[in-house]
């Protein structure tokens, strides 16, 4: 540690759960459960034409063009709809991906990152989350892929648990943090409780 390192220490708060990261990961070559729920969905890949919809569903939280541009660049999205409407989808990508200003999580051949996993309210605690991420990680095994990561925020129990219901074990914690609780600092990386 440097004396830097150490003065940024002393400085920070870091105590709030609700800012803290976590990532987990899948090995894809563990057996992988797909049960399709109750629910009929059929399923595809989503093309430029959906990028409306989906961006909707996710609140407009990015900009159409980026999410156009990341489908052209390699990115992908699987789709669950039911009577003509996207009813969850799971965004994936296989580059580089810019978490934050401070982190870049670097994508080694085989191994894809899990951008957003959504189901729509109405089909919530039916499966439909479970049978969406059991079906991408079989798609991605056939695509050759080894390990998927995802990432979320420390308190976010339905992601959490979806994920370890999926196979994933954590394996980074970050906690935010900011010098004399105003300035943003790198985050702090943690050890991971299994
Ligand atoms: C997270 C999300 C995708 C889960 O989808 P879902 O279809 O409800 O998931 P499933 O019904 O397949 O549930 C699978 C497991 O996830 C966990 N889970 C799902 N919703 C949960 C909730 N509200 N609280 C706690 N655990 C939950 C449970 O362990 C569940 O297994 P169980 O039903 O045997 O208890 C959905 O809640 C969602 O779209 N949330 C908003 C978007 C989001 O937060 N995405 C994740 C971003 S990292």
């Amino acid at each position: 540690m440097t004396a830097l390192d150490r003065i940024i220490e002393r400085l920070t708060s870091s105590d709030d759960t609700a800012e803290s990261w976590v990532e987990f990961a899948r090995d894809l070559q563990a057996p992988i459960t797909c049960h399709p729920p109750a629910i009929e969905f059929s399923r595809r890949w989503a093309g430029k034409a959906d990028i409306m919809e989906i961006a909707a569903l996710e609140g407009f939280a990015k900009e159409i063009d980026v999410m156009t541009r990341s489908l052209r660049h390699g990115d992908r999205c699987l789709l669950l709809e039911r009577d003509g409407r996207i009813g969850a989808f799971a965004w994936v990508a296989f580059q580089d991906y810019r978490l934050a200003i401070w982190r870049t999580l670097h994508l080694p051949a085989g191994v894809a990152y899990l951008v957003y996993i959504f189901v729509r309210p109405e089909f919530r605690r039916s499966g439909v989350g479970s049978y969406l991420l059991g079906c991408l990680m079989q798609h991605l095994r056939n695509m050759g892929y080894t390990r998927l990561i995802s990432g979320m925020y420390a308190d976010w129990r339905p992601s959490i648990d979806l994920h370890r219901k999926a196979g994933f074990q954590p394996s980074k914690k970050f906690i935010k943090r900011k010098l004399l609780r105003i300035i943003p600092v790198p985050p702090k990386e943690m050890e991971v409780e299994t």
